[in-house]
């Protein structure tokens, strides 16, 4: 048997209808906040995550699925949305244009990692990017966007919330950061020797406990904040708690990614283990002009889809019953069920029997389908024009005429 490859996964029903149901709430929300659906492709030239998401991050470092096409290309599977989308955004002209726009996408990204559990090599995101916004209030839009989101999903996070200032901001921290880490040389770890010269601030997030302790006397991004990242930080925090979001700061959040510049965030939940990062994202105000368009502004997001899945999985009850069983009794009704099917299928959702079989096998089926109505004809039934019903919701069954039937199952189905 050929089994699909390691970090890949099947999604199949009725876990699929959980997917549809993230997405359609994720699309409703985006739509509400002004965003519009973007589709980019999932396969790029490397040379635009290395410029991007940046040569000194683990996702280009370790985790790409990089390969040479048969023209001699240099390409790679998309390990996330936003540098497609802002190739995209740029390559259409938009960022010449002038003007807010905003895009939201969903689909799959590849990383090279090691499986485990939360932590796959193709998974699924979805994601919003706005450009040319300045204002705070749109990086305070995208959390309270995640936020509504989550509600409507019934799922608990905290909202981990960190400035990384401008350049200038930046600039003055890295030296700060650079002394303190020549100064502890010999206690950290090799590959924080190495971040210190490609990415400093990466340090921050290694997983090695003895680093972590003593990063804890490390110098803060948040005191080398200019007086205009600091200003908007502030505003950031007062915006989310007049609109009641509650946030925590977390000084060392640095994000995995090279783009951004001050709104950092993440969305963590305690439900699902070590990978609990659901959403991340936050401003990329030099990302536009980095990959070669006129400097625009850019703040997004992206949340994993399988995370929230796995959140929700364990709590979702039964999937409800859904649509319409039929079927015939005997072998002259089969041509008659599907014709009143395929009429029923323009409004109803509908699964016909091909097969002839008793009125308890026909419910049998019907039960097994999740359907929440079983029709069933015989032979009196079509010589009279009626149809038996039963809603198996409700345990009511009955009789009724052929011409009532798609108003009464409407009625039942609440369409
Ligand atoms: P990210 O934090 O790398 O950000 O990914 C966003 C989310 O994707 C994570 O919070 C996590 O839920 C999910 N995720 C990441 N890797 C995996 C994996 N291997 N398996 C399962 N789920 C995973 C970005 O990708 C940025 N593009 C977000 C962004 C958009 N920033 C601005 N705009």
């Amino acid at each position: 048997m050929i089994s699909a490859l390691r970090g890949m996964k099947d999604v199949l029903p009725p876990q699929s209808g959980l997917y549809e149901r993230i997405i359609k709430i994720c699309e409703e929300v985006a739509k509400n906040y002004g965003y519009e659906f973007v589709l980019a492709p999932h396969l790029e030239q490397t040379a635009l995550f290395r410029r991007s998401v940046g040569e000194s991050s683990d996702i280009v470092g370790k985790e790409m699925y990089q390969f040479e096409d048969k023209g001699g290309n240099d390409v790679c599977l998309r390990p996330e949305g936003t540098a497609g989308v802002v190739r995209a955004f740029i390559e259409a002209k938009f960022d010449r244009a002038g003007g807010v726009r905003r895009y939201f996408y969903h689909g799959s990204m590849f990383r090279y990692e090691r499986p485990q559990k939360g932590r796959l090599r193709e998974f699924h995101q979805f994601g919003c990017e706005c450009f040319g916004e300045p204002s705070v209030y749109e990086d305070a839009s995208v959390i309270l966007m995640i936020n509504e989101i989550f509600s409507r999903l019934g799922i608990k996070t905290k909202l981990l919330i960190n400035s990384l200032g401008d350049a200038a901001s930046m600039g003055t921290y890295r030296e700060k950061l650079v002394k303190f880490l020549d100064e502890h040389e010999g206690q950290i770890c090799e590959d924080c020797k190495r971040r210190k010269l490609t990415n400093p601030i990466r340090v921050l997030d290694c997983k090695v406990e003895s680093c972590q302790k003593i990063y804890e006397n490390a110098p803060l991004i948040i005191g080398s904040l200019n007086d205009e990242c600091a200003g908007e930080f502030k505003k950031l925090q007062e915006i989310l708690s007049g609109n009641g979001v509650e946030f925590e700061i977390d000084p060392k959040l640095v994000r995995g990614l090279d783009y951004y510049c001050k709104t950092a965030f993440e969305f963590v939940s305690n439900e699902i283990g070590a990978q609990s990062a659901v959403a991340g994202g936050g401003r990329y105000d030099r990302l536009v002009e980095y990959l070669g368009g006129k400097a625009s502004y850019g703040v997004g997001f992206a949340m994993g889809i399988e995370r929230i899945m796995e959140i929700l999985g364990g709590r979702e009850s039964e999937s409800k019953r859904n649509g319409v069983y039929i079927g015939a009794m005997d072998a002259d009704g089969v041509d008659a069920v599907y014709k009143i099917a395929i009429n029923l299928r323009k409004n109803l959702p509908v699964l016909v029997s091909y097969e002839p079989k008793k009125l308890q096998k026909h419910l049998n089926a019907a039960d097994n389908a999740n359907a929440r109505v079983c029709l069933c004809v015989g032979e009196d039934e079509l010589k009279s024009g009626k149809i038996w019903l039963k809603d198996l919701s409700e345990k009511a069954e009955k009789t009724i005429d052929l011409a009532d039937l798609e108003s009464e199952l409407k009625r039942i189905l609440n369409v």
